[in-house]
């Protein structure tokens, strides 16, 4: 098993716990994600999964632990600062402005943009995705869940993440759009963009990740690679189906 090397990792989180309310949800999580790697979080329903994303993003309180991002403990850092730092986040579900043009959503998500070349920067995300120009003029409502889904990860790409966390991207799609989703998250992890996924659809997810993470009640079970956890028998019974 290959040691999670600190110098290496963007992002680390150290026994951390976090909550809505009173009862703990992430109970003492520490992994650290790989910079420039896809790094997939799998566990059953409730597991805590998209709350380790909220507890990176800063949208879930931490009780104790810390997350160190880019070698800095970021407690305390508002959610802004940290897409500021180079964060960015597809949250489950869709998240796009429903009664917005396929292209104002791109505007919308360069937000914490001032600078003059976001036009240019649509211009580029078009080019890559295509479906995307065919639809630059529609209601983001009248995109198919896949398209919306490819939509949002552009919508997070425009403020040049250093990371993506991305939760639950297959969720829903149909057979076709998965494999379209997976190819994307493939292709901006090969621009350089390090990627923290959470996956249900756990099998496809670890294939295409360098690194897998199982969480279950709220601890980690397991890491190892991605390969590894896929030929791993308990992680196989347990978490994959069959
Ligand atoms: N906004 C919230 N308020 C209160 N409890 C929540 C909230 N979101 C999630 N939870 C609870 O936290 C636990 C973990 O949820 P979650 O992180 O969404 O799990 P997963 O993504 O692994 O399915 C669940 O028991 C869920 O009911
Ligand atoms: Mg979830």
């Amino acid at each position: 098993m290959p040691t999670l090397e600190p110098d290496h990792d963007i992002l680390v989180f150290d026994k951390v716990e976090a909550t809505y309310g009173e009862a703990p949800i992430l109970r003492g999580v520490s992994f650290g994600v790989h910079k420039g790697k896809i790094t997939t979080l799998i566990g059953p329903n409730g597991a805590g999964k998209s709350t380790v994303l909220r507890a990176a993003l800063g949208t879930v309180r931490v009780t104790h632990g810390q997350i160190v991002y880019r070698h800095q403990p970021i407690t305390g850092v508002s959610t802004t600062d940290r897409q500021r730092k180079g964060m960015a986040y597809c949250p489950q579900g869709r998240s796009n402005f429903p009664r917005m043009t396929v292209r104002e959503n791109l505007e919308m998500g360069a937000f914490l943009r001032s600078d003059r070349e976001v036009q240019e920067d649509i211009e580029t995300l078009l080019d890559e995705f295509p479906l995307l120009r065919e639809k630059q003029k529609e209601f983001a409502a009248n995109l198919s869940g896949g398209q919306q889904q490819i939509l949002e990860m552009a919508m997070a790409l425009i403020l040049h993440p250093r990371i993506l966390l991305i939760d639950e991207p297959s969720l829903g799609l149909s057979p076709i759009m998965v494999e379209q989703v997976f190819a994307y998250v493939k292709e901006i992890n090969g621009q350089g963009v390090t990627v923290l996924m959470v996956e249900q659809n756990a099998r496809r997810a670890l294939a295409i990740s360098d690194y897998g993470i199982v969480l279950d009640l709220g601890r980690v079970r397991l890491k190892d690679t991605g390969e590894a956890l896929l030929n791993n028998e308990e992680v196989s019974r347990s978490y994959l189906g069959s």
